[in-house]
């Protein structure tokens, strides 16, 4: 059993600095977790206090239940793997496999077996007799992977395992990484993650939950469809989901006795089940709309309303194309599949067009601290 439970976790290095404030978490035996936040909101410092590689100034770590504040890193069950996976150059595959477990006293035939489940898992039974200087980037990080797992640990902490590798490396570890998890939870032998990362895209696709933090504050921590669908505030908003949510400041404003909107100089009619969950006396807001609820063409079920736009540029990406215009001053983003662009195809920089809005789908925020209002 290896749930974590982070409690009032503080951090103030040494030089006074207080780099986490205050962390409230639970994480589920078995749980993929993933911690994301922009580079400096504190997602090492945590991890390494997790691990007992950095002193906790303040609340308790509690790993399996047991408090483990004061307990050094190999009495937590913990296995790490780091950006930069340094392998002993002068042994073999096999060998950094099985240094570790030799050290600790394992028999022979353990160690064997082990280190050839490892290769098995992540199908580098080939690579065990090659020395790290004749690995690829992608295989040599796989050999971090497998040290870690030999060593059976009940908690698997990443650190920004993949971002030395290329995108198209990336992709498919992230993949690889996740199947992991489910077959050791298939074989029965579950192991929790934990797993840092400053990339929106590898926390949304490898997740089973994600802990989204800033400067040392946990933001929100749920499901990437969650995450998406109702982020806690304009942080996480604009933190998750590419191209980024618009999000512009608004005056509200009822016309006709509709509730509304002033985008810029355009008013904007509110769908009035927003317009009810907003507190009363809210004058302003920050209004934003996912670029996948902007679009060229009508909505077919016409959940949608025409705005005039000036088109800027158009980025072509296959499937689909993202449509950057503005509305007034105001600009935006639309993403729209390459099949839908309708009288866009052909069109120039500078022309007027209609954007169809799909407000029914726009997220409310509030003006000055942003936190979500409906
Ligand atoms: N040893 C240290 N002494 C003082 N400040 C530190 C130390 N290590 C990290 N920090 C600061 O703590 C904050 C969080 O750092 P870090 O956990 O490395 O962030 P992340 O991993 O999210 O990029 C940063 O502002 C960083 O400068
Ligand atoms: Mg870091």
């Amino acid at each position: 059993m290896a749930a974590l439970n982070l409690s009032r976790i503080e951090k103030t290095y040494p030089n006074g600095f207080k780099a986490v404030h205050g962390v409230d978490l639970d994480v589920r035996d078995g749980e993929f977790m993933v911690f994301v936040g922009p580079s400096g909101c504190a997602k090492s410092t945590l991890l390494r206090m997790i691990a007992g590689l950095e002193s906790i100034t303040g609340g308790e770590l509690r790993i399996g239940g047991t408090v483990v504040n004061a307990l050094p890193p190999k009495q937590r069950g913990i296995a790490m793997v780091f950006q930069n996976y340094a392998l002993y150059p002068h042994m073999k595959v096999y060998e950094n496999l099985a240094f570790g477990l030799k050290l600790a006293g394992t028999p022979k035939a353990e160690v064997d077996q082990r280190v050839r489940h490892a290769a098995q898992l992540l199908e580098m039974e080939h690579l065990l007799d090659r020395y790290p200087r004749q690995l690829s980037g992608g295989q040599a990080q796989r050999v971090a992977v497998g040290r870690a797992i030999v060593k059976k640990p009940e908690v698997f902490l990443f650190d920004e395992p993949l971002s030395n590798l290329d995108a198209k490396l990336r992709a498919s570890m992230r993949v690889r990484l996740t199947d992991l998890h489910r077959t050791l939870r298939d074989e029965g032998q579950p192991a929790t993650v934990i797993y840092v990362t400053h990339d929106q895209v590898e926390a949304m696709t490898m997740g089973e939950r994600i802990c989204v933090l800033k400067e040392g504050v946990i933001q929100q921590v749920d499901t990437p469809t969650a995450l998406y669908d109702r982020p806690a505030n304009v942080f996480v908003a604009s933190f998750i989901g590419s191209p980024e949510m618009n999000i512009h400041e608004a005056m509200l404003q009822s016309r006709e006795g509709r509730p509304g909107l002033m985008l810029g100089e355009q008013w904007l009619p509110l769908p009035a089940d927003k317009a009810a969950l907003l507190p009363t006396g809210t004058e302003a807001v920050r209004f934003g709309l996912r670029p996948e609820h902007l679009g060229a063409l009508p909505r077919p079920d016409g959940q949608s309303l025409v705005v005039p736009g000036t088109l800027r540029t158009m980025e072509h990406m296959g499937n689909e194309v993202f449509v950057h215009f503005a509305l007034g001053a105001l600009p935006f983003t639309a993403r729209v599949p390459a099949d839908q662009l309708g009288a866009l195809q052909g069109a120039s920089r500078g022309d007027t067009h209609g954007f169809h809005f799909q407000l029914a789908a726009c997220h409310l925020f509030h003006a000055v601290d942003g936190r979500r209002l409906c």
